[in-house]
């Protein structure tokens, strides 16, 4: 029966949902293999990986086996991979020294890797806290995490990576005037191709906990970090750092945690149009995979739709623990 009035909406935005096809033909974002950044635990030894209890499905490698796994995330087309050191207590000290020796764990990574896998990007974290026996990102002095000591130890830390071969420098730290001041180091030390991507917006989170364990750093943190990581209600001081960090020479920007803050990811786009990325950190992985274990939700549907939203929010690229088990669904 057709009516000649029509009570129905002309307007029916569930005609283009009707088939695949459809749907396919008005997404507006895409998640590519390409927009994955991996972060890695790397540990002293041979042959040796340890789980992350926290963290189900994510191990501590070795450097010989780390190798081996930068091969495979190159061939998975994934483009870079983030290091971060595994330091036993014992070898932590208040000086911080083992964090811009070159030959320490993370720049010993970089050039094995660099050796097998050279077209791999590789980032790097500059923060003191794996070296740190308060566990604190900066030196600590008489209580305070002290500014401009720190930025001056956190440069010879970012050197010490670009001369190893790190491609991209990631200042985690949130010590003020960092960014510039490694710029400048850079650029006087031959390395003026050497990019930054700033850890801009960083809050003090509890979304860290499980990263902590997997770098050793949960029983060695004295307090919290709250006055140098960003106050959880605070959005317009995120642009007021973005807007500061590539003043003084970022080439990329990255908003920490991810899902959280999806907002300033947005924010952070449009205001600035420069490259953004996110950091679903190990929190956020954690809560993703243990409710998976216990078979609340789909993980690899979790996972997938999780990563689409960073792209919708306006992030080019995302840091994910996720990043090598993404790349095998998308390409298979
Ligand atoms: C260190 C650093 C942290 C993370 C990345 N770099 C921890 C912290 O600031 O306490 C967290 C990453 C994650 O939780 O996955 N400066």
């Amino acid at each position: 029966m057709t009516r000649t009035i029509a009570p129905y909406p002309l307007t029916r935005l569930r005609r283009t949902r009707k088939m695949n096809a459809l749907r396919g033909l008005v997404r507006e974002n895409a998640l590519e293999v390409h927009d994955l950044i991996w972060p890695v635990f790397v540990q002293d030894g041979e042959n040796k990986r340890t789980p992350i209890v926290s963290m189900p499905g994510v191990n501590r490698l070795s450097i010989d086996l780390l190798v081996k796994a930068a091969r495979e995330a190159f061939e998975l087309g994934i483009p870079a991979i983030c290091l971060f050191p595994y330091i036993e207590q014992d070898l932590k000290t208040e000086d911080c020294a083992g964090a811009w020796d070159s030959d320490n764990l993370v720049n010993r990574a970089i050039r094995a890797i660099k050796a097998e896998v050279p077209e791999l990007a590789i980032m790097t974290d500059v923060a003191l806290d794996p070296y740190n026996i308060n566990g604190h990102d900066g030196f600590v002095v008489d209580g305070e995490i002290v500014n401009d000591m720190t930025v001056e130890a956190l440069v010879k830390m970012a050197v010490a990576q670009a001369e190893a071969g790190a491609d991209i420098i990631g200042p985690s730290d949130m010590m003020d005037g960092r960014i510039g001041t490694i710029r400048r180091a850079l650029e006087v030390g031959g390395h003026s191709n050497v990019t930054i991507m700033s850890y801009s917006a960083k809050y003090a989170s509890a979304f860290y906990g499980p990263f902590r364990d997997a770098v050793g750093a949960s029983g060695a943190l004295k307090g919290d970090k709250k006055t140098y990581q960003m106050d959880p209600a605070n959005a317009e001081e995120a642009l007021r750092l973005v807007e500061r960090d590539l003043s003084e020479g970022a080439d990329m920007v990255m908003v920490k945690p991810g899902m959280p803050y999806l907002d300033i990811c947005r924010s952070v786009r449009d205001r600035f149009g420069v490259p953004t990325f996110a950091y679903q950190v190990s929190g956020e992985y954690a809560m993703i995979a243990a409710a998976a274990q216990n078979g609340w939700i789909d993980r690899e549907k979790t996972m997938l739709e999780s990563l689409m939203c960073f792209k919708r929010a306006g992030c080019n690229g995302i840091l994910t623990y996720f990043a090598p088990e993404v790349a095998r669904i998308l390409t298979r």
